[in-house]
């Protein structure tokens, strides 16, 4: 942790994550102005030495919670950040638009995202170093005077999709841990025009309902497909789980790594080659399989060299197999 931190207290395990990693380097909140900007982390990180830090948001500049979030600044004479407002992350020209940032914070963002492996994706172009990212997840058991949900490790609850039954026990369940009402937040389909999050506004899906339930599991999984390895969690009240990571060497670099391990004996190595042997593609692709062969056999031929390449991390080397590889499968 840097020298500042002796005089700026950590007021939880995602301050000490910031406090461990920020100094000197860039640092991005994104969507931290929501909530009257009670979880911002740009005035944190900048007390504990960021060379900068970027508020990013999905509001426009002259919405309200903007306003609060320049007065907690003020109020703490923090001056020198940015502001980039009106940003999206569902936006496929993100790292266009905000460029990337050493370490990202983005909390109480994704389960309002119809979309989240989308916005995840998006997310994971703009980190470069660290990301700590969280979700609601939902209790693996829960169970009241309205009955019993079970919530196994892979799932993820739609919630635009649950019946009855499963309403009244996340109704109970979220009423008397906070105080609200799921048909608040993730209102009945057949009257969701009238309630005060709907799913769709003016022809779009909205981004302010909830939309997923992810188990623990299923959002650290989320989180490691992302290419990410998961370097700490919390949990808030058994209801969010916060994820400290770290961005592997590049994703694709580390699916390479991987394809080239698992490219010994005959298994296919990519879903692609997979489908294609197993005649699934339609007629219009077989014409490529010469190119998935020839494909294959290089890439027997060079493995060896190409594991000794991975180990020295020669970079040159994955980015020409790669480029070999999106000419001769035409990706
Ligand atoms: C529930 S608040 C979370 C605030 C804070 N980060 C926290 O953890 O309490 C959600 C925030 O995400 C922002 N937001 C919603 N949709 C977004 C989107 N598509 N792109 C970027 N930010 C978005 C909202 O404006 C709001 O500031």
């Amino acid at each position: 942790m840097g020298s500042e931190l002796s005089r700026w207290a950590a007021k939880d395990q995602i301050d000490e994550w910031i406090a461990s990693v920020v100094a000197n380097q860039t640092f991005a909140d994104i969507g931290g102005i929501g909530v009257n900007s009670g979880n911002e982390r740009i005035t944190f990180a900048i007390q504990c030495g960021a060379k900068s830090a970027t508020m990013i948001d999905f509001r426009p500049a002259d919405y309200y919670e903007w306003d609060i979030f320049r007065r907690v600044c003020a109020q703490k004479e923090i001056s020198n950040y940015r502001e980039m407002a009106s940003i999206d992350i569902n936006d496929p020209q993100l790292y266009e638009k905000i460029g990337s940032y050493y370490v990202v914070h983005c909390t109480g963002v994704l389960y309002h995202m119809p979309s989240p492996l989308l916005a995840f994706e998006n997310l994971a172009t703009v980190v470069e170093k660290y990301l700590i990212v969280n979700t609601i997840t939902v209790p693996e058991r829960i169970e009241n005077k309205f009955g019993v949900l079970n919530f196994s490790e892979g799932i993820a609850v739609f919630l635009p999709g649950i019946g009855e039954y499963e309403r009244s026990i996340l109704r109970e369940h979220y009423q008397t841990k906070f105080g609200w009402s799921i048909d608040d937040v993730a209102p009945r389909l057949s009257n969701h025009e009238k309630t005060i999050m709907p799913w769709r506004e003016e022809g779009q899906l909205s981004c302010w309902p909830y939309w997923w339930l992810f188990t623990d599991s299923s959002f650290r999984s989320l989180v490691q497909v992302m290419g990410f390895q998961i370097l700490g969690e919390y949990k808030w009240e058994d209801h969010t789980l916060q994820i400290f990571a770290e961005k592997m060497r590049s994703s694709e670099q580390s699916l390479s790594e991987r394809e080239g391990r698992s490219g010994e004996g005959d298994s296919p190595s990519t879903g692609e080659e997979f489908w294609a042997r197993a005649g699934a593609y339609p007629r219009n692709r077989s014409s490529d399989s010469w190119r998935t062969s020839a494909y294959s056999t290089i890439r027997r031929l060079f493995l060896p060299c190409y594991r000794v390449a991975l180990d020295r991390k020669l970079n040159w080397v994955v980015s020409v197999k790669n480029r070999l590889k999106r000419v001769l499968l035409r990706k």
